[in-house]
């Protein structure tokens, strides 16, 4: 496992960015949940007041009690009916400080006089927008520079929303995971991809890649593919969006959140437009959506079966046919860097990207 020093990307151990935490469905207004990224733990929880999502560094200020871990045993959570969930604050199960979503101390009930200022936890801004949690994580402690991640079509009834797959954790740094933008020379050896048409492109906080060809993975319930056309983008370090038109009209989403430095945890989501063309789409409709899911889970997992077995690619050996590795290597740098230096970067790699050999990419023609 390599860390971020290891790759030599720049003074943040972790980047700056929106990234997944939880799928939305994780969370009701009863249970807290402790989760770790970024090498910290913390304390998610769902409001009973507004239903609103807060997300606070997980120890108490007191004595350090996990203020989400499962506790079944104090009478904080007894007698708050099985929950330490309070309207939008939660409370300590330990000595019951009670903290605000804000993560300020506003009460604790064995003390007269005031609460002193140290008595606070911080309070990240999170949002909720896809069916899942995002938290916009920043070691400059800045507020967000571009929009949480988000889908139009999510909210269309003629799209089935697949469920999020959950990959689980991949012991290996996000530099691994994000070179597969420009990873040109990959598709056809490890997805069966015929590319025809190819390039990338970077462009502050994204990097997009536009491909087109057959796929022998991604194919409908009959085994067969239909040309694809994707528009891959990252939006910041951590959530790769792309639109597909192949046998049907698809919207992927691969998330990954940095655990640990060295390790990350990784979703797989589909939104795949009505199969049968209906305005609402129909339970026949989500069966097709689900098996064509589980086909792009499928060629997302040749990616990760190599990626779970490789050494970390701290000098790689690229070609001018490969696809524009170094390109991307330091567009993901302004991540890891502060504000001040990331038009640097970007100067050093915005542009238009075609490999050596290749044919760049045009859009389909329009049917007649
Ligand atoms: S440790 Fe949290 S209230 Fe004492
Ligand atoms: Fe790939």
């Amino acid at each position: 496992m390599a860390t971020t020093k290891d790759y030599r990307i720049g003074e943040y151990t972790f980047p700056r960015g929106w990234f997944m935490i939880a799928e939305s469905t994780e969370l009701d207004t009863h249970k807290p949940l402790a989760v770790r990224f970024f090498g910290k733990d913390f304390a998610l929880y769902r409001g009973r007041a507004t239903g609103k999502v807060v997300l606070l560094d997980a120890y108490c200020p007191h004595m350090k009690t996990h203020l989400a871990a499962p506790n079944k045993t104090s009478y904080v959570v007894i007698d708050g009916g099985g929950t330490n969930i309070d309207g939008d604050s939660i409370h300590c199960p330990y000595h019951d400080w009670r903290f605000g979503p804000d993560g300020k101390c506003d009460n604790i009930p064995y003390h007269q006089g005031e609460i002193p200022a140290a008595a606070c936890v911080k309070s990240w801004i999170v949002k909720e927008s896809v069916g899942a949690v995002w938290v916009w994580h920043d070691p400059e402690g800045g507020e967000p520079d571009y929009d949480c991640p988000s889908v139009p079509e999510y909210d269309d009834p003629a799209w089935v929303r697949g469920p999020y797959d959950h990959l689980g954790m991949l012991n290996q740094h996000p530099q691994e995971v994000v070179d597969n933008i420009c990873d040109y020379g990959h598709l056809n050896p490890i997805h069966g991809s015929f590319v025809e048409r190819y390039e990338n492109e970077f462009k502050g906080h994204n990097a997009t890649q536009r491909q087109c060809g057959g796929h022998r993975t991604l194919v409908g319930a009959d085994g067969v593919s239909a040309k694809l056309h994707t528009h891959t983008t990252y939006h910041g370090p951590g959530v790769l969006i792309s639109y597909l038109t192949g046998m049907f009209e698809t919207v992927l989403l691969i998330s990954h959140t940095p655990v640990e430095d060295g390790s990350l945890k990784v979703w797989h989501w589909l939104l795949v437009k009505s199969p049968g063309k209906n305005a609402v789409a129909t339970r026949t409709d989500a069966i097709t959506a689900a098996q064509y899911q589980e086909s792009s889970k499928l060629a997302f997992a040749q990616d990760f079966e190599v990626w779970t077995q490789k050494a970390p690619c701290l000098n790689g050996l690229f070609l001018p046919s490969d696809g524009p590795f170094m390109k991307a290597r330091i567009w993901y740098k302004q991540f890891y860097n502060p504000r001040a230096k990331r038009q640097e970067y970007l100067d050093q790699c915005e542009g238009l990207y075609v490999p050596r050999g290749a044919t760049p990419y045009t859009e389909p023609k329009a049917a007649a």
